[in-house]
């Protein structure tokens, strides 16, 4: 059995800030780019988590990825801004265009920044998140490589597209739906084969086309995703391949090539970053107060048995974040490897490795 890592927040936020900096990143770029990886494995999102990193510097050192590139600014009025992410990192051009909004939305009651030619922006929450801050509704999305079938096709059509709306409360953490489209996000495929747990049916198509429950029957990136709720899933993934790329003037369905295949290509994607103002609507205090009563209401509804309460959307990242502020970040060992493996071929000295042994009964917290 492989061995499991423990290390904490900050710990993971330093070493991921020096490997980005060994690969040429600025300091200010590489504290952006560290720091909403390990906000995203905080909130138990592993898929979107450090086990990316690998993917990203692949691309930096193919130089798809431009790290030296800052965002142009194309067009702008006062509540609207549509940006050239120059394919620098996703992350980084995804933290300005919220700042973007944000400041848009104080001054005018709503930004809505548009962005083409950015790279892979990790887990949309974050930037909902970023976007509501404590006083507005963050709403945002990217597209992504086709990777979803239609819901009777057999190939990939679109893009997963996920998409984050976000809106603070008072007394409890934000309510934050952050999802993409497909049944399951590709990057779950790594711990359904790190668990040895099959999909659960009508998740994934093999190359073929053909229904499979196995996460070892094809190479991660082969398979195809269902859609969501089918039609639905499969419509709300139109529109957001729409309100990201057609809306910016990027690529769109089979023009995006695969961030994993084709590491030797850009990976030009588009995101939309959407904040509003609510004290443009209602006072604030007013709104928050409802929101709580919102999450009460739903806590309180009668659920079917062996079934503990309703959570809201959000809620769950939020507990889990505050839980492994406390305990730390538990990482696999090929996850370890990798990351120490990149920093030692930048030179970094890692004689004294900030990953320390997990006991065997450190509880694991993941999303699956
Ligand atoms: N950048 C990309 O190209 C890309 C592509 C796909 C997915 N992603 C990211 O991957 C992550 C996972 O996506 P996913 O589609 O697998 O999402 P998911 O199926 O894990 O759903 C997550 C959402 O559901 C809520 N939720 C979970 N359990 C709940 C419960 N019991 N009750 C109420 N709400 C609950 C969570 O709070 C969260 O808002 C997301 O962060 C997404 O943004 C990114």
């Amino acid at each position: 059995m492989s061995r499991k890592y423990v290390i904490s927040l900050e710990r993971l936020n330093r070493f991921c800030t020096d490997l980005f900096k060994g690969y040429g990143v600025t300091n200010e770029d590489a504290k952006i780019f560290a720091e909403a990886l390990v906000k995203t494995e905080a909130r138990g999102v592993k898929s979107h988590g450090v086990v990316r990193i690998k993917n990203y510097i692949d691309r930096i050192v193919s130089g798809t990825l431009d790290v030296t590139k800052d965002i142009t600014i194309l067009k702008e009025t006062p509540t609207t801004a549509l940006i050239d992410g120059n394919n620098g990192i996703g992350i980084v051009i995804s933290k300005k265009a919220v700042e973007i909004a944000r400041k848009k939305a104080e001054e005018n009651g709503i930004g809505f920044v548009s962005v083409r030619r950015s790279n892979h922006f990790g887990a949309a929450g974050i930037w909902g998140l970023e976007l509501s801050g404590d006083d507005m509704i963050g709403i945002c999305a990217t597209n992504s490589e086709p990777i979803v079938s239609a819901p009777t096709g057999k190939t990939r059509a679109l893009g997963s597209n996920p998409f984050s709306i976000t809106a603070p409360a008072k007394k409890y953490p934000h309510v934050s739906l952050d999802i993409s489209n497909g049944v399951m996000a590709l990057g779950k495929i790594y711990e359904y084969k790190r668990l040895g747990k099959p999909f659960p049916e009508g998740s994934w198509l093999d190359t073929n086309g053909n229904p499979t429950t196995d996460p070892n029957i094809n190479p991660i990136p082969e398979f195809i995703m269902r859609p969501f709720g089918m039609h639905k899933g499969f419509g709300l993934t139109v529109m957001m391949e729409i309100l990201t790329a057609i809306l910016a003037g990027g690529e769109f369905g089979p023009q995006v090539s695969s961030v994993y295949r084709d590491i030797d290509k850009p990976n030009p994607i588009s995101h939309f970053f959407i904040a509003i103002r609510i004290d443009y609507f209602r006072e604030l205090n007013d709104f928050k107060a409802t929101m709580d009563e919102l999450i009460d209401y739903l806590h309180e509804l009668p659920v079917q048995s062996g079934n503990s309460k309703v959570l809201y959307p959000g809620e769950k990242g939020a507990a889990v974040s505050e839980k492994k502020l406390k305990t730390g970040i538990i990482l696999g060992e090929d996850v370890v490897n990798e990351l120490l493996n990149m920093a030692t071929d930048k030179g970094m000295d890692i004689s004294n490795s900030p990953f320390e042994i997990a006991p065997d009964d450190f509880e694991e917290i993941t999303q699956i």
